[in-house]
């Protein structure tokens, strides 16, 4: 693999052997020594133009228990906030010597732009695109789910008649269009929940059901509901007549929750909105996975970067003292 830009020109194959190395990889952290040096000497840059907690850390943890050198380049504060193009920034990055390069940005197909420009050598990971996509978390989401449908044992295995319901602030949401194409391309149908005003105006092209009732997607039983948090900082009109009628026709409450079958899990990106579109009884419930995603995420990041920066590399490389 040579970059990883979006989950919908990603085949099967390739998303299931990402999967299967990160159960590889979440096989080593449960030991009390977490690092390995698969990646000793290979330098990862974080190159985040967006506000970030969980992805930046989640990658920079990553990276860490490759043992591959890690710089972290935040946009703001640097000399991009001074007018430096993405082209300057990612052709100092070059020259200090950057193998991968994470990056997150507010364009999108910045990441794209990135790994065909010739600026740089490097792999390039996307950690998020504008409304575009966010491959890493779908990638995380699929993860979670395989282990919880299949019990575990889920090595080689897809999402073959998974039933998952993303419900929220769709239209905004690079992590809804990723799981949309990756969950489909496992084989599970996806139905999205929203008002109209958080749809894009043309689903033609989209492999999903849609609805406009909350309760109805509950009525139907998924395996797993997903909730949104709505980005109000993407937000320049007025999507929704208030938060408190968002909640009550949205949001997963306790009654809802109460309604879903036994084994159906909740799932949340992150960061949450307590109250808004997720209550704090669901978030806090024995089915919620919200901090299992966290912790798959860095078995995830982990796989990604280990299959984009040690794949390359020869046996003689790889042998040689660092
Ligand atoms: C998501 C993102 O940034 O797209 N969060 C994340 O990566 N953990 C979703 C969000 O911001 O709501």
């Amino acid at each position: 693999m040579r970059h990883l830009l979006d989950t919908q020109t990603l085949a099967r194959d390739e998303a299931i052997r990402i999967l299967d190395v990160a159960e590889d990889m979440a096989a080593t952290q449960g030991r009390e020594v977490k690092k390995l040096p698969t990646l000793r000497g290979r330098t990862v840059v974080n190159l985040f133009f967006e506000d970030s907690t969980r992805t930046r850390i989640s990658f920079e943890a990553a990276a860490k228990r490759l043992s591959a050198d890690v710089i972290n380049f935040a946009a703001k504060g640097s000399s991009v906030s001074k007018g430096e193009s993405l082209q300057d920034t990612a052709q100092t990055l070059q020259a200090m010597g950057a193998d991968a390069v994470v990056i997150r940005h507010g364009a999108s197909g910045a990441p794209h732009t990135l790994a065909t420009s010739g600026w740089i050598t490097a792999g390039v990971v996307n950690a998020g695109d504008g409304t575009h996509e966010h491959p890493t978390q779908a990638l995380l989401d699929a993860f979670t789910m395989r282990r919880r449908v299949h019990g575990g044992a889920s090595r080689g295995r897809d999402l073959e008649g998974v039933r998952v319901a993303i419900v929220g602030d769709i239209l905004h949401s690079r992590v809804a269009r990723s799981n949309v194409w990756l969950l489909t391309t496992l084989g599970a149908h996806v139905t999205l929940v929203a008002p109209p005003t958080l749809l894009p105006q043309d689903l033609s092209a989209w492999p999903v059901t849609v609805r406009y009732d909350l309760d109805e997607a509950i009525a139907e039983g998924p395996d797993a509901v997903m909730l949104l948090r709505i980005q109000l900082e993407r937000m320049n009109a007025a999507y929704f007549p208030s938060e408190r009628e968002y909640s009550r026709r949205w949001g997963l409450d306790p009654v809802r929750l109460a309604q879903l079958p036994a084994d159906t899990i909740v799932m949340h990106p992150g960061p949450m909105n307590r109250g808004m579109e997720i209550s704090a009884a669901a978030a806090d419930s024995p089915r919620s996975t919200v901090l299992e995603q966290v912790t798959n995420g860095v078995s995830v990041r982990m796989a990604v970067l280990y299959l984009l920066l040690a794949g390359e590399r020869t046996t003689e490389e790889r042998d040689a003292p660092q």
